[in-house]
This record gives structure tokens, sequence and C-alpha cells, in this order.
């Protein structure tokens, strides 16, 4: 991505102790700044563990401006995948959340596992010879790296490097145990 000239001397110029200039919220250079150092950067919550409490079962959100899918795999594991072809880059769903047995996208019907390795490819053999092989790593979905579940709340985070969800959400997970200790549902207690 592009980073946008602006420096950190006129960020901090827009801001003053009694206002911030209305610039901060409408500077589209700025916005790609937040995108790239604080939202690509920090553990986003998706969604919680029991929205997604069977195999195939998938949510979707935004991250950092990103497509993203949360899906409970046939190992119970949770994997976060973005929501994009390999192939010309289709967006696989629309929908918010459902279920699948595999993700098949609509353009020319490749399906990917819940943990997005490509399972099947209609008239393969017209693939022959080209990079789009199946033992090609990039025929499968891309997965995001970073996925963490805190009692049940489920993160994930672009980059890959930076400090564990718990370490990153510090004080924070005392709020998170006080709502989840409270709750009359025994869910991930
Ligand atoms: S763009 Fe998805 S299968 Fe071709």
């Amino acid at each position: 991505m592009k980073i946008p000239a602006i420096s950190i001397d006129e960020i901090e110029g827009l801001v003053e102790p009694d206002r911030v200039h209305k610039r901060l919220y409408t500077d589209s250079d700025i916005f790609e700044l937040e995108m790239d150092r604080v939202f690509s950067k920090a553990w986003i919550f998706v969604c919680h563990e029991s929205q997604i409490p069977e195999p195939g079962d998938f949510c979707s959100a935004q991250v950092a401006r990103q497509s993203v899918l949360v899906v409970r795999h046939t190992d119970d594991s949770i994997k976060a995948l973005y929501n994009r072809c390999p192939h010309k880059g289709t967006q696989l769903t629309t929908a918010a959340s459902g279920h699948v047995r595999v993700f098949r996208c609509m353009y020319h019907a490749w399906s990917f596992d819940t943990d997005g390795s490509l399972k099947a490819r209609p008239l393969a053999d017209g693939y022959d010879g080209s990079r789009l092989e199946t033992d090609n790593e990039d025929c499968n979905l891309r997965r995001i790296a970073c996925v963490e579940s805190y009692r049940g709340f489920v993160f994930v985070r672009i980059h890959t490097e930076g400090p564990e969800l718990s370490t990153w959400l510090g004080k924070a997970r005392t709020s998170i145990d006080n709502m989840v200790d409270r709750s009359p549902r025994e869910y991930l207690r």
C-alpha cells in the first residue's frame, strides 16, 4: 500500500489542547495511515464463538477495509480467511453469516474447504501447464495468520507481528471476564 505523504509533525499540528482540526476526520491520507498503522496492527473483534458453533458456520467482517471470513473448520478450529477468490479476486460471499460445506466462487466455481484450501476446479485440465495447479499454495484462500479467541470473543489481526491477544487486551480482559462470569449462559464459562 502506498504510504501517504503526511508527516507526524503535520498530524500533531492538528491537535491542540482544547480542540482538534476537522481534517483529522476528513483527510483521506490520515484515513489511510489509520488503516495501516492502527487497524491493520490491532486485534479487531470479529464475532463470538457462539455465532459459529458448528463446522461450516461462518461470519463475515471488515478488518482494515479487508473483507474477512471467520469460519469454524471441521477440526473445530476457527480460521480467518480473506473473502477473495485467489483466481481472479471475486468476493466469495456477500452474506453476513451462514453455513457452508465449501466456499464456492460464483465466477468459475472453484471451491474451497473451510480452512481455505482449494478443493475442486471444474474443467481442471483447462489449467494444465499454467501456474494454477492444485499444489500451488497461491490457489488456496489466503489465511489471516492471527486469529485468537478470548472467553469466546474472536479477534483477528492482519499484521503477522505483534503482541498476543491476551497481552494486547491487557486490563480490558477483566471487563470481558466480568461480563462472561455474570452471564446466565454456560457458554465458555
Ligand atoms: S474468480 Fe473465482 S473461480 Fe475464477
